[in-house]
């Protein structure tokens, strides 16, 4: 069990190159058993998501070698169509598992998936979509059993832009018999990732990105080496501490239309913004002005992952913002904790009233979930004294190195095992 310790009010400054994304890599570790050739994925970052996954994988039989940001995973071996209870209780990505479980033998056999406790996070979207392709579904004492002889491409409306079913329904479709389109698809860019590793591997998926996503059968799937996109929702991490605490930041390995929404409120909040290829500079002087409402959306819209990191900005940020959180239902539990640190918040089921302070003081805090947990830290870093956030293993699920990094940039942050 480790702690944070952090003294704030320095300024960061500094470059910071993307770690592979969480959320592209997950999927694409779920989809290398697609496969009994070699898959290598590089840009695998150091976080427990990651490395649950991982076990996930050696669990069902896979060979998993790992040599720093890099995976190869060989699933020749694999001969388990379980999915291990522990870690899916640990992980709620495991349910991904089940598209390429059931491509692979047919059945599969998964308990309810877990993950970060903010909202119900159902998964009926993924089962009725698998539904379609032909799978037999059995729901029996908290087991998901799912059995298919053939896979059966389908038209599939989804009712909400589900990341994730987007994603299990895919992993479903690409060796499935014939055309399956998915129409309401999630647009976020890890399922580009997702739809060009696949590809590089011979399915042949078209689409993604855009609200339609086609997917065409194909009979086998190889090996393939390919390098996962950077972290949209890291790199906006540290572009939203470098705005609270003043400074300048040079990221690279994500492009600005994947962080658009973010970057745009940056912009009113009074940053300095530029932008070419894959990097992003933001300057700022410490003092930002509000903006009135930040509503989550599906993307392109506000990301929900950045919601709680930016609600730290809006603590401090001359005037108040409304901040409206439309994906999840319980995504404001990092807000008791800044109110310990001075912060004026009032929250109403989704919606979080929030009236900037002229500053954040030091306290002892607890992170209840992974974004929750990494808004503390930001805040933190320009808080007067120092702040304690506990409970960081919640933060260790998705930033490889957080304090390391930080403190690369200036940041007085310090890892200290209790
Ligand atoms: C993914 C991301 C997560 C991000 C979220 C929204 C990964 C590994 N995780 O999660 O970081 O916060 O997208 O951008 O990529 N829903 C249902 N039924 C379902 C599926 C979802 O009602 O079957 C609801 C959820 O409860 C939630 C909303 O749809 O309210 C969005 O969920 P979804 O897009 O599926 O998110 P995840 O894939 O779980």
């Amino acid at each position: 069990m480790d702690k944070f310790v952090i003294n704030g009010g320095e300024k960061l400054c500094g470059k910071l190159q993307a770690q592979g994304a969480k959320n592209a890599v997950l999927p694409l570790l779920a989809a290398s058993v697609l496969t009994d050739e070699q898959v290598k994925i590089r840009g695998v970052p150091q976080i427990r998501d990651v490395e649950n996954m991982l076990h996930i994988l050696t669990e069902v039989g896979c060979t998993v070698k790992r040599q720093k940001d890099c995976a190869v995973i060989d699933s020749s071996s694999a001969v388990s169509h379980e999915i291990p209870t522990r870690l899916t209780k640990e992980l709620r990505s495991s349910v991904f598992m089940l598209g390429s479980v059931l491509t692979r033998f047919h059945r599969a056999k998964i308990s309810y998936p877990g993950g970060c406790d903010i909202g119900l996070r159902p998964i009926d979207l993924h089962l009725s979509g698998l539904k379609r392709l032909g799978v037999k579904i059995v729901e029996k004492d908290g087991y998901i059993h799912c059995e298919a002889q053939r896979l059966q491409g389908a038209d599939i409306l989804l009712d909400f832009p589900s990341v994730g079913a987007t994603e299990n329904i895919i992993l479903a479709a690409v060796k499935a018999e014939g055309l399956t389109v998915i129409r309401n698809a999630a647009k976020e860019p890890e399922i580009v990732d997702l739809q060009h590793f696949l590809n590089a591997m011979g399915a042949n998926v078209r689409g993604a990105g855009g609200g339609t996503i086609v997917i065409e059968g194909v009979k086998r799937l190889h090996g393939v080496d390919y390098t996962a996109m950077g972290d949209r929702i890291e790199v906006g991490t540290y572009l939203v501490a470098t705005a609270i605490c003043g400074g300048e930041i040079e990221t690279s390995g994500v492009p600005a239309e994947n962080l658009a929404a973010l970057l745009h409120k940056l912009r009113e909040n009074g940053c300095k913004i530029h932008t070419k290829n894959d990097k992003i500079l933001l300057r700022s002087d410490g003092r930002l002005t509000s903006v009135d409402l930040v509503e989550t959306m599906p993307f392109p819209g506000f990301p929900t992952d950045l919601q709680a990191q930016y609600a730290a900005l809006c603590c401090t940020a001359r005037g108040s913002t409304l901040i409206m959180e439309n994906l999840f239902e319980t995504r404001y539990r990092y807000a008791a904790e800044l109110k310990r640190m001075g912060a004026d918040i009032t929250v109403r089921g989704r919606a979080a009233l929030i009236r900037g302070v002229e500053k954040l003081h030091g306290a002892c805090v607890m992170a209840s979930d992974l974004r929750g947990g990494a808004a503390l830290v930001v805040a933190a870093l320009n808080a007067e004294g120092q702040t304690t956030v506990t409970d960081i293993a919640y933060i260790d699920r998705g930033y490889a190195d957080l304090e390391g990094k930080f403190r690369r940039l200036g940041a007085k942050i310090k890892r200290v095992r209790i």
